[in-house]
């Protein structure tokens, strides 16, 4: 029956098989039944299983792209531009020196995060000889983009001068210069601003804090360590 009703007449044939559809319908309906009765289950749990792996992928993006890392901030060579030194060792017991130098620093900025970090002008550098400020400098605002190691030029001056006031650091300066190394420390405090996918913003200071030694006769800069 059901071959040769399509074959033999083609106009009657379309309410035959709609017939025939129907019964065959009316057989197949029992099994349908129970997989309805089945599929809310199955439904539930598949719905439950991507909603756990939605949130462990959404937990993982978080945690690997919306975290934001503070950068940092390390010389790498700091050159000597200028440099001119002298020792007044006064008869008594008191001598001093003076001690100017231009140094221009390279620093790298390594920014881990999945976003820019933009930092103004005007970071403020100090350098630091003993416990005293000796002179100091300042880095020109900049940017270092997502997961980029970006080049920073910082200028930084020697000046004795501003040791005037520390008897004990002017003291050490003249033995210090008179033996021809002098030991500083570059620190700085960058602030700049992290943004990750456009709208996630958040501060962070990235910190700079080198230590070198200052060769005079060689007027270079050598031993230099960043924490
Ligand atoms: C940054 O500051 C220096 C001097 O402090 C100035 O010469 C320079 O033009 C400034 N740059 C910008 C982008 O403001
Ligand atoms: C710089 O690093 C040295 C050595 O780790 C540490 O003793 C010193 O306190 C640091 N300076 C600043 C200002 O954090």
């Amino acid at each position: 029956m059901p071959e040769g009703g399509p074959t033999r007449p083609i106009a009657p044939s379309g309410p035959r098989l709609r017939s025939d559809d129907v019964e065959l319908a009316h057989f197949a309906k029992p099994p349908p039944g129970r997989n309805q009765r089945r599929s809310p289950g199955k439904c539930f749990v598949y719905t439950l299983a991507l909603i756990v792996i939605l949130c462990a992928a959404f937990l993982g993006f978080a945690v690997t792209v919306l975290r934001v890392k503070t950068p940092e901030l390390r010389l790498r060579r700091v050159d000597v531009k200028t440099l001119s030194y002298s020792t007044a060792a006064a008869a008594g017991a008191s001598s001093s020196a003076s001690l100017t130098a231009a140094l221009v620093g390279e620093a790298v900025l390594r920014n881990t995060n999945f976003g820019g970090f933009e930092f103004s002008n005007g970071t403020a550098v100090n350098l630091i000889y003993g416990d005293a400020a000796l002179g100091g400098g300042k880095i020109e605002g900049g940017r270092a983009g997502a997961r980029e190691r970006a080049r920073v030029t910082v200028k930084m001056e020697v000046r004795s001068s501003e040791l005037a006031a520390d008897v004990d650091g002017s003291r050490n300066l003249a033995s210090d210069v008179g033996s021809g190394t002098v030991k500083l420390t570059s620190y700085a405090k960058m602030r700049g601003r992290v943004t990750v996918l456009g709208w996630i913003k958040r501060w962070r200071t990235a910190e700079m804090n080198c230590t070198m030694s200052l060769e005079l006769p060689g007027r270079i800069v050598r031993d230099l360590q960043c924490n």
